[in-house]
């Protein structure tokens, strides 16, 4: 019994000595670890004699339990000092600056689609989002083109390894979708999404870039609605002197077709290094939508009409602000996407 009270005396000593969480450690498996002082005096209770067996077992965890309660006191005043001594000397400087958290923002592919889906909203268009896994009737044979039509050579298509099923080549099959879904009801949407065509990756194509279509369809849609959707259109979007020209065209899907070109951005048509010294920038196909595709979106070809159109919004985009490659688009270089 003595010896155990001077065994506590000593480990108490020993502890408010202890300067640092290690030391403190160190302490209690020097006592509790395995071997250590306290657990010999633990295994100890069996080999006393029977009637001071109890006695000495209550002594033994009277001990124990000081010990260990002040343990977990001096270890918790250590932790306690050493934040404080990090706070105090350990640099943490309250009146720097904080570290500024980048701000987000949005990607330019994502900001020309919203301008453009704005602008037509004040025309009346509202958004149709179609898929970009098609089947092979809706990418084409539903536009007018039949297997082995040879206009199919214009789009370079992704096939899947199931017959029949590709990723759009175009954002026209879901005029389509559209129709199926409103006929006989008048139409006015833009069709914006990812479309993907197989074939070289240069500064001015891509295998996956965006497009926004167009369709209107109604019992009185002339040709004169799509060229004053489209002047405005440009304008809105470029400028209010823009003025836009009509090429002769041809698309399966539209009849007439036609092409749309705006007067160069940089030089008003006086011709510059932009519009290749032409004075003109193309911006999208378009045409009066062909009476078989009328027929296979459920509308009779005799009563109604409509126009459709197709852009590239990188290509727009590009020409806005001046993108001399178009694969920065989907790169991700940060220095680039900065910059708007
Ligand atoms: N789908 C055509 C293309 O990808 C563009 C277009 C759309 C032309 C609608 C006419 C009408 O080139």
């Amino acid at each position: 019994m003595s010896d155990l009270a001077s065994l506590e005396e000593r480990a108490l000593a020993e502890l408010s000595s202890c300067r640092d969480e290690t030391a403190l450690r160190a302490w209690h498996s020097r006592y509790f670890g395995k071997g250590g002082e306290m657990d010999a005096e633990i295994k100890k209770i069996v080999t006393v004699p029977k009637e001071e067996r109890a006695a000495y077992g209550q002594q033994v965890n009277r001990v124990k339990q000081t010990l260990l309660q002040a343990h977990e006191q001096a270890l918790a005043q250590e932790k306690d000092k050493a934040l404080e001594r990090s706070l105090t000397e350990g640099g943490v400087d309250v009146t720097l600056p904080g570290r500024p958290a980048p701000r987000g923002r949005l990607h330019l592919a994502t900001r020309t689609l919203r301008e453009i889906a704005a602008v037509f909203a004040d025309l009346g268009f509202q958004i149709y989002r179609s898929r970009e896994v098609e089947d092979d009737l809706t990418n084409f044979e539903l536009l007018n083109m039949p297997p082995h039509h040879p206009a199919r050579d214009m789009w370079d298509t992704f096939h899947t390894t199931t017959p029949g099923v590709l990723l759009r080549t175009h954002t026209s099959p879901g005029q389509i979708h559209v129709m199926r879904e409103q006929a006989p009801e008048p139409i006015r949407v833009i069709l914006p999404g990812m479309c993907y065509r197989y074939e070289a990756i240069t500064t001015r194509s891509e295998i996956m870039f965006q497009q926004v279509e167009g369709l209107a369809i109604g019992t009185s849609i002339t040709m004169a609605d799509l060229k004053g959707t489209i002047v405005a259109f440009a304008r809105r979007l470029f400028g209010e002197e823009r003025q836009v020209r009509i090429r002769s065209s041809y698309f399966p899907f539209t009849e007439p077709s036609i092409e749309v070109d705006m007067d160069c951005i940089v030089c008003s048509g006086k011709g510059c290094g932009l519009c290749k010294r032409s004075g003109w920038l193309e911006i999208m196909g378009a045409g009066m939508v062909h009476p078989i595709v009328l027929q296979n979106g459920g509308y009779d070809p005799a009563k109604f009409s409509g126009f459709a159109f197709g852009m590239g919004p990188q290509r727009i985009a590009m020409l806005r602000y001046a993108i001399d490659d178009i694969r920065q688009f989907w790169k991700n270089d940060l220095r680039f996407l900065r910059q708007f």
